[in-house]
């Protein structure tokens, strides 16, 4: 996984659309295999919040940032409330990866609309939404299509923009994968 996150992992984010100095915000990031390649890709100028409930995970990924002297990720512990502490309009990136299948419906159309209040204008959200019923199913995720999670995440004023698929990081190995990008729409009135 070491070399996923400094070479493959930083090729598939960049060609999600990460850029170098934007702030992204991996929302459920674990041990960070998403939010290392994001803070290589994002560079001394960007930032990464690096977001998560389980505090254990967090200590692994403060070593990893560490060992690669890393200093553009804010790590922070929460409390698994799903409300995204951040100024409005202050965040480039959302990333939502393998993070959806532990909230239930109306956790994730609280946590789309907080996503849709801190992205810039024309911000991306990311989303892998893994153990969808196509991909390794799981408790009450499972009934869900990939088409249904992008419903409900456009229903949340976000417009699918593109699906990105490839070998991509999931827990501690690779598997084949897609994520769905979205941008912020316009507020319905
Ligand atoms: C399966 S892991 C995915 C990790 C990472 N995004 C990845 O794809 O490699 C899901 C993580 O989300 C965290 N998580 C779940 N619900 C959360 C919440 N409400 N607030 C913060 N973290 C949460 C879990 O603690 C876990 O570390």
């Amino acid at each position: 996984m070491e070399t996923w996150e400094k070479e493959n992992g930083v090729k598939f984010l960049r060609r999600i659309g990460l850029r170098p100095g934007q702030t992204v915000l991996d929302f459920g990031c674990r041990v960070g295999h998403y939010t290392v390649p994001a803070a290589f890709v994002t560079g001394s100028k960007g930032i990464v919040y690096a977001v998560d409930k389980r505090q254990q995970a967090l200590n692994e990924l403060q070593q990893k940032l560490k060992a690669d002297n890393l200093k553009n990720v804010k790590v922070m512990k929460t409390s698994g409330q799903t409300t995204l502490d951040f100024e409005s309009e202050s965040i480039d990136v959302v990333l939502f990866y393998d993070v959806l299948h532990y909230l239930e419906k109306h956790n994730r159309k609280k946590l789309y609309r907080q996503a849709w209040h801190v992205l810039k204008q024309d911000g991306l959200l990311s989303v892998y939404p893994k153990h969808i019923l196509e991909d390794d199913p799981i408790q009450q995720f499972r009934t869900l299509k990939l088409s249904d999670v992008k419903q409900e995440i456009q229903n949340s004023n976000f417009l699918f923009e593109k699906k990105h698929c490839g070998l991509i990081s999931h827990d501690d190995g690779l598997n084949k994968g897609c994520v769905l990008n979205f941008r912020k729409g316009e507020r319905k009135k």
